[in-house]
């Protein structure tokens, strides 16, 4: 990697200074990396370096300069800041000097703590780097204290700001929309701003997702190419912007979105924003995910090194269409098929209006008596009886204005009080910047835990954005709202973890709206999209595989695309963490035997394929054909996945070369999971050859797949 050091250039502004601390560093290390900041000699802090950690620390003595650390408004700078606070007599500049730093460790890891001040008006910035040792993982955030004695009001509030001097700069990030998420798209940067940002209050992403990956010199390929890849924690509104200077200098600003979101903070008070979650590769996008897969499992995701459950949904299945009765054959499907949980969805809850279209119940949530007359309790002890686990869908932070709920308490509403209401899917969004209803929403799931224990796992959905914005309990304060939403969320879920601490969740927002790694610090498990089309799934999959495990990622296995075979759309959904969306008695009995021995495959292969490495081997954008392995962390075992998807006649085909295995190993290369039972042949190969010549496991049949696995002798 080449050194993204910004050269130095001298600033000589007079100030209180103390002399002890220029030329101060603060040096922050992984195994692999290395950030210098350097305190100048006018006691601003400037970001010297980051970029591959030094072999001799004394080296990086000589790296000094560069460009300020969290360049504010207002003073010597020409463009974007990362902070703007405006003071109380109109004074909109801020002028922060190093006060000194603190190291701690923390899991896997140290945390710095740097404190910088602004002389003129007292307040201070605290930025905060956690740094991953192995995984190679930097995340940093900001702490914001008014330290004057009128309130100030916070414009911009970034999360994170890095510089970079690479020759060419090229960004990707992934866009899409609802059931066609994450498409990726390569632009290069010249002069100017980018921003790549969302607006939807109460989800992270539906058109945009929250990360990015920029090639540095130029654009970054699967295993090739310095880049910089990047993710916010925040389930709300953020924005990434990508600024280059007339030096061809490239600031990346990251944070929550300033769209309309000035705070206010009395004396004293402090705002911390979010973490940006970040690291550096120099061999591509595929050693950057396997960076983030290992810290989101060991340090992030709720349960992240914990197994996950197979599941049977009935969605796709019922829709609202069900009853006691029906729900019950569906809970002894889920044991016949061999999984671990039946999940209940949405519609089996609301009286007065009940929920049996998406127009009417929500907010109402107790069981619809001439659906459930026994209540969820007798769904439980089916579930029981059969030793399978019950999950079940909610969606609390949601209101149809056809509810008991609405008619209590329209104040609860998120609407604008002067205007016609405006519904997304028929509904509206609770004030979770309010207190009770932050008690409301907490008591939907502690009721029915209470009531309910056995119940094993909740689906949390959020199916609307926030829309026509205004909250009555934040009056005069309404550009809170779109961060005290989020905050009120966060309130509600510590207190869920706090009660029900091994509860597994899965986080979902019609489709992948709500994809973000401070969610997940709550969730076991997210939804990406509400398209379950295999071949689209190839896509999305492989998208959210940028940043995100295949432990989290929820795959399921419906009727979408009934030209793909049930192997095919197995195949797809056992990349993730597999799941049925499926009415079984529509599957042929060769099919539905297949499901139940692919089940029994996937769970021999768990471990490896929820926890192995991930190589992304051919990409389903690439061409015709898509291939990922799976190498367990002491390379013994890979899994291998090869899908055609739409092969030309005659197409010549190439081998797939693997990665990751032990060269000096030999393995074991066997076909599994054959559609008719078959046993394929066993050959053996050295993991040298397999990672230099590759085998050839691509065929010119249109949407078929394989699964091989490989055992190390
Ligand atoms: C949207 C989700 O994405 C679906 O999986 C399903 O749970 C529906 N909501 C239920 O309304």
């Amino acid at each position: 990697m080449k050194r993204f050091l910004i050269a130095g250039f001298a600033l000589t502004m007079a100030g209180a200074f103390s002399a002890m601390a220029a030329n101060e560093q603060v040096i922050i290390e992984t195994d692999s990396l290395g950030m210098v900041l350097s305190v100048g000699d006018n006691g601003r802090l400037y970001q010297s370096y980051f970029g591959k950690k030094l072999m001799n620390p004394s080296d990086y003595k000589s790296l000094t300069g560069g460009r300020e650390v969290y360049l504010t408004n207002g003073m010597e700078d020409y463009f974007e800041p990362a902070l703007h606070v405006n003071h109380a007599d109109g004074n909109a500049s801020s002028l922060l000097k190093y006060q000194g730093h603190t190291v701690t460790h923390i899991p896997g890891g140290k945390e710095t703590v740097v404190t910088l001040v602004d002389p003129a008006y007292g307040d201070e910035v605290k930025l905060k780097y956690k740094s991953y040792d192995k995984e190679n993982i930097f995340t940093s955030s900001t702490e914001i204290t008014n330290g004057s004695n009128k309130p100030i009001e916070l414009e911009k509030f970034a999360s994170s700001m890095l510089h970079f001097d690479a020759p060419e700069y090229y960004l990707t990030e992934y866009s899409g929309e609802w059931a066609a998420e994450v498409k990726p798209h390569t632009q290069p940067l010249y002069y100017g701003k980018k921003e790549v940002d969302t607006k939807l209050g109460a989800r992270a992403n539906m058109f945009v997702s929250p990360f990015f990956q920029l090639g540095l010199g130029a654009p970054a390929e699967e295993n090739s190419g310095d880049v910089l890849v990047g993710t916010l924690g925040w389930t709300g509104n953020f924005r990434f912007c990508f600024e280059v200077d007339n030096r061809g200098k490239l600031r990346v600003i990251s944070g929550i979105n300033p769209y309309f979101s000035k705070r206010t903070l009395k004396k004293g008070e402090t705002f911390t924003t979010p973490e940006f979650i970040y690291t550096l590769s120099s061999n591509g996008n595929g050693e950057a995910s396997r960076n983030f897969h290992d810290w989101a499992r060991r340090y992030r995701v709720k349960d992240g090194m914990g197994d996950r459950m197979t599941l049977l949904n009935n969605w796709e299945a019922t829709y609202f269409d069900f009853d006691e009765e029906k729900l019950k054959k569906l809970i002894g499907d889920a044991k016949e098929l061999g999984v671990d949980m039946f999940l209940l969805d949405d519609g089996w809850f609301a009286n007065k209006y009940p929920r049996s279209s998406d127009n009417a119940g929500l907010g109402d949530w107790d069981e619809t008596t001439n659906k459930l007359p026994n209540g969820i309790g007798a769904l439980t002890a089916e579930a029981k009886k059969q030793g399978v686990k019950f999950g079940l869908w909610i969606e609390p932070e949601m209101v149809n204005p056809k509810s008991e709920l609405y008619e209590k308490h329209k104040d609860w509403v998120i609407t604008l009080p002067n205007r016609d209401e405006y519904y997304f899917r028929n509904q509206l969004v609770l004030d979770l910047a309010n207190p009770k209803v932050q008690d409301y929403v907490f008591s939907i799931v502690d009721n029915l835990m209470t009531k309910y224990p056995d119940i094993a796992f909740f689906k949390w959905d959020c199916n609307s954005p926030i829309t026509n914005i205004w909250s009555n309990y934040l009056d005069k304060n309404q550009q809170h709202l779109y961060v005290d939403y989020v905050k009120g969320l966060y309130n509600v879920l510590d207190r869920i973890a706090a009660k029900y601490p091994n509860l597994p969740m899965m986080l979902c927002s019609g489709g992948g709206g709500r994809t973000d790694y401070e969610g997940l610090r709550y969730f076991t498990e997210m939804w990406p999209s509400d398209n379950t089309d295999p071949v689209e799934r190839l896509f999305i999959q492989w998208g959210y595989s940028q940043v995100f495990p295949t432990k989290v990622q929820c795959a399921h296995v419906t009727t979408w695309n009934k030209d793909a075979s049930v192997k095919f759309r197995v195949n797809t959904a056992m990349m993730g963490k597999l799941g049925f969306d499926i009415n079984m008695h529509d599957l042929t009995p060769d099919e539905l035997a297949y499901c139940k021995r692919s089940i029994q495959d996937y769970n021999a292969l768990r471990p490896v394929i929820l926890d192995g490495d991930q190589y992304r081997l051919v990409s389903p954008h690439s061409g015709n054909h898509a291939s990922t392995e799976f190498v367990s962390k002491n390379r013994d075992k890979a899994v291998l996945f090869a899908f055609d998807v739409y092969p030309r006649y005659d197409e010549i085909l190439h081998n797939v070369v693997l990665k990751g295995l032990n060269p000096k190993a030999t393995y074991e290369v066997e076909e599994i999971n054959r559609a008719d039972g078959s046993k394929g042949e066993v050959k053996s190969y050295s993991g040298d050859y397999l990672m230099k010549v590759g085998l050839p496991v691509f065929s010119t049949s249109k949407l078929s797949s394989r699964v091989y696995t490989l055992t190390a002798k």
